[in-house]
C-alpha cells in the first residue's frame, strides 16, 4: 500500500510515499530555512505563504521521485496538530483535496506520534522495538519525556516547563551570532570546544509533579548573561561556549529521560524530532549498555513527510479514516499525561 504523506507543521514544506509502512519510495523535503534566517526565527505569515506557492511542487515532486503516478496511491496521510495553523491548514488541505479528487481513503495525524515513528522507517531500523518504550521527543517546539503503548498511545510523563530545548539552542545561537538554525550551528562550533570552560546550571525540579520536568529558560538566560564574561575571558572561544550549553542542555534531558528509565523499567528508549540529530546527545545515548536507544536517520530526525505517510499507513490498515472536515489544531493534544 503507496502512502502519500505531506508535513507542513513548521518551516518544511514536505512531501513523500512510503510502501506498506516502512519503505521510503521518496521524501522530499523543501526547506525555508533561508528565508526565515534574515528574521532568526520563523515567521509564521511567511511560512504558510510560501506553503501555499510550494506544496504542488513539492508532492508533484515526490509522486516523481517515488515514480508513481496519482493513481498508483492507495491513501493520504497528513500532519493535522500541532504546529503553526496556518502552516498546517497548507498541508491538510492540500492532502484533503488530493484524496477527495481520486476518491482515496484521508487520515489527519499527529506531528508528535509521526517523529517518534520516523525511527521504524527503513533503513533506519531494521529491528523495530516492540511497545511499550520510552520516547524521547526533542524539536524546536517540544520536549517529551513520553511513554509509548503502540503507534497512536503516548503518555507524556515528563516536558518542559517553559522553553523547548531546540528552542534554548536556537535562541543561545541567535543571541551569539553563530547562525540560523542554532541546534546544528551549535552542534558544529561545539565539536572543536571544551565541554568544561564554562559551568552552567541545571535546574533542579526533583519532586512530586515535576519529576521528569525540566526548565531551559534558566540555562538559556545563563548562557546569554555570559556574554561579557565570554567577551573578557581569556582563552575560550565560541567553540568552548558552544560545547558547555550543548552539554548542560542535554544533561538536564538526560537526567529526567534516565530517572523515567529507571521507574518504569522500560530499558528501550525511541528518539525523534530535530534535536535527535545531535551529536552529543547520540553519542551519550549510546554508550548506554543497560539501555537500547534507538535513533531516526539524521535525514529523519527533523520535519519531514515519509514519518507521516508510515504513520498514515498504520492507521489505513487498521480501517481508520478521518473526516474531510477535521480540523488543523495549534497545540499538543489528546495525550494522557501521568505522574507517578
Ligand atoms: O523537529 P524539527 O525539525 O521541527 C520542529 O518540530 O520543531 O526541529 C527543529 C529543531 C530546531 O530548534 C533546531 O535548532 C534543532 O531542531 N536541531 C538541533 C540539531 N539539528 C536541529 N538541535 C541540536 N543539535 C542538532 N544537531
Ligand atoms: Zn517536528
Amino acid at each position: 500500500m503507496n502512502v502519500l504523506g505531506i508535513e507542513t507543521s513548521c518551516d518544511e514544506c514536505a512531501a513523500g510515499v512510503v510502501a506498506d509502512g516502512t519503505r521510503i519510495l521518496s521524501n522530499v523535503v523543501a526547506t525555508q530555512i533561508p528565508i526565515h534566517a534574515v528574521y532568526d526565527g520563523v515567521v509564521p505569515e511567511i511560512a504558510s505563504r510560501t506553503h501555499t506557492e510550494w506544496i504542488c511542487r513539492v508532492v508533484t515532486e515526490a509522486l516523481a521521485q517515488a515514480d508513481l503516478s496519482p493513481a498508483q496511491i492507495d491513501g493520504v496521510a497528513a500532519t493535522a496538530h500541532p504546529g503553526m495553523l496556518g502552516s498546517l491548514l497548507v498541508g491538510l488541505s492540500f492532502a484533503k483535496g488530493f484524496a477527495w479528487s481520486r476518491g482515496l481513503p484521508f487520515i489527519a495525524v499527529d506531528h508528535i506520534l509521526a517523529h517518534l515513528y520516523a525511527s521504524r522507517l527503513a533503513p533506519s531500523e531494521e529491528n523495530p522495538p516492540e511497545y511499550p518504550f520510552l520516547g524521547l521527543l526533542v524539536s524546536g517546539g517540544h520536549s517529551i519525556i513520553c511513554r509509548v503503548d503502540d503507534f497512536d498511545s503516548l503518555t507524556i510523563l515528563g516536558t518542559t516547563i517553559d522553553d523547548a530545548v531546540g528552542e534554548a539552542f536556537d535562541k543561545v545561537s541567535k543571541h551569539y551570532g553563530f547562525g540560523y538554525p542554532g541546534g546544528a550551528a551549535i552542534d558544529a562550533l561545539a565539536q572543536r570546544g571544551d565541554p568544561e570552560a564554562f559551568a552552567f546550571p541545571k535546574p533542579n525540579l526533583y519532586k512530586g509533579a515535576h519529576r521528569y520536568d525540566f526548565s531551559y529558560s534558566g540555562l538559556k538566560t545563563a548562557v546569554i548573561n555570559q556574554l561579557e564574561q565570554f567577551r573578557k575571558k581569556q582563552n575560550t572561544g565560541p567553540e568552548d561556549l558552544a560545547a558547555a550549553f550543548q552539554k548542560t542542555a542535554v544533561e538536564i534531558l538526560l537526567r529526567g529521560l534516565f530517572r523515567a528509565a529507571e521507574d518504569t523499567k522500560l530499558s528501550v528508549i525511541v528518539c525523534g524530532g530535530g534535536v535527535a540529530a545531535n551529536s552529543y546527545l547520540r553519542s551519550r545515548l549510546a554508550d548506554q549498555p543497560a539501555l537500547r536507544c534507538i535513533f531516526p536517520g539524521l535525514d529523519l530526525c527533523g520535519d519531514n513527510a515519509a514519518m507521516v505517510a508510515g504513520l498514515g499507513y498504520q492507521y489505513l490498515v487498521r480501517g481508520e479514516r478521518s473526516p474531510l472536515n477535521v480540523p488543523a489544531f495549534p497545540r499538543v493534544r489528546a495525550f494522557k499525561r501521568r505522574y507517578p
